[in-house]
């Protein structure tokens, strides 16, 4: 992949992550939070770029394409600085705060990155996918170059996103430190999983955020992000570093259930070979 210089947006980033820094100095955990945002951003940008040395659709010499996806991951979060600066000032009842909805916001005020192969990968890069279909701003592009451009964009900022945090779980669950336990699973106990999120999982569905309880549920929801990953490559970086097992490892770590981790185990997996067969075909 060529290099594509995008020192000027990192700097941009920074400056957001070190206003927030200031503002939210007073709590241990908020600096955490703002911390592991900037690293995962960076950890985003290498997982990008890992796709899109691996991804046929990125080798193009359309320049101008390959830097409005590479300023697309490394853009998706900076709406988190100002979700944690919130939050912190609503302490001790923080509200729920939409960070990709405030990345869309921000970028939209900066003329060189206000253009619809930045913004809508990220404003959709968290959300259900079916969510960028139906959104007007997307379908008003017609069936053009420009909309194959923001469907694999938003596919790269999805993957790049999702296999970066998978990694972090797979390094953070091996220390088991804070970020795995504070961040990631939310400070809940293990205490089973929810019907509703074995049921998604299951049926080959994204589980649904708001019906996690338990840490077992957390659990189930990051597996089943492998429904939701897009291209070969995202599948190859999480079996070579061993993402997916680790998840199911945590996972019956704190099971006495056997065949439900053989059931889990087993549907996951059916998955993956389904997966890798329609990527042959392709
Ligand atoms: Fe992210």
């Amino acid at each position: 992949m060529r290099h594509i210089d995008t020192t000027q947006a990192e700097g941009l980033l920074r400056q957001y992550y070190q206003d927030c820094y200031a503002k939210v100095s007073g709590s241990d955990y908020y600096r955490l939070f703002a911390d592991e945002k900037l690293k995962h951003s960076f950890q985003v940008i290498g997982a990008g770029n890992y796709i899109m040395q691996h991804e046929q659709v990125f080798h193009t010499s359309r320049a101008d394409f390959l830097r409005c996806a590479k300023l697309a991951y490394l853009f998706h979060d900076i709406g988190r600085f100002t979700e944690i600066e919130r939050r912190c000032a609503e302490e001790p009842n923080p509200q729920k705060h939409k960070h990709a909805i405030y990345s869309y916001e921000i970028l939209q005020h900066y003329p060189e990155y206000n253009r619809p192969e930045i913004l809508l990968p990220v404003k959709y890069h968290s959300c259900m996918i079916e969510e960028l279909y139906k959104a007007p701003e997307f379908l008003a592009l017609g069936d053009s170059q420009l909309r194959r451009d923001v469907e694999a964009i938003t596919f790269l900022v999805r993957d790049a996103d999702k296999i970066a945090n998978l990694y972090l779980m797979k390094t953070s669950a091996a220390k088991s430190d804070k970020v795995f336990n504070d961040l990631f699973l939310d400070h809940k106990k293990f205490s089973g999983v929810s019907a509703p999120i074995l049921q998604a999982f299951m049926s080959g569905q994204v589980a649904p955020l708001g019906s996690i309880v338990t840490a077992d549920d957390w659990l189930v929801s990051y597996m089943s992000w492998t429904y939701d990953l897009n291209y070969k490559s995202s599948f190859d970086f999480c079996l070579r570093t061993g993402c997916f097992s680790n998840l199911q490892e945590v996972f019956n770590k704190h099971t006495a259930d056997t065949l439900l981790q053989e059931q889990i185990g087993s549907t996951l997996q059916e998955y993956i070979r389904n997966r890798y067969q329609q990527f042959k075909g392709e």
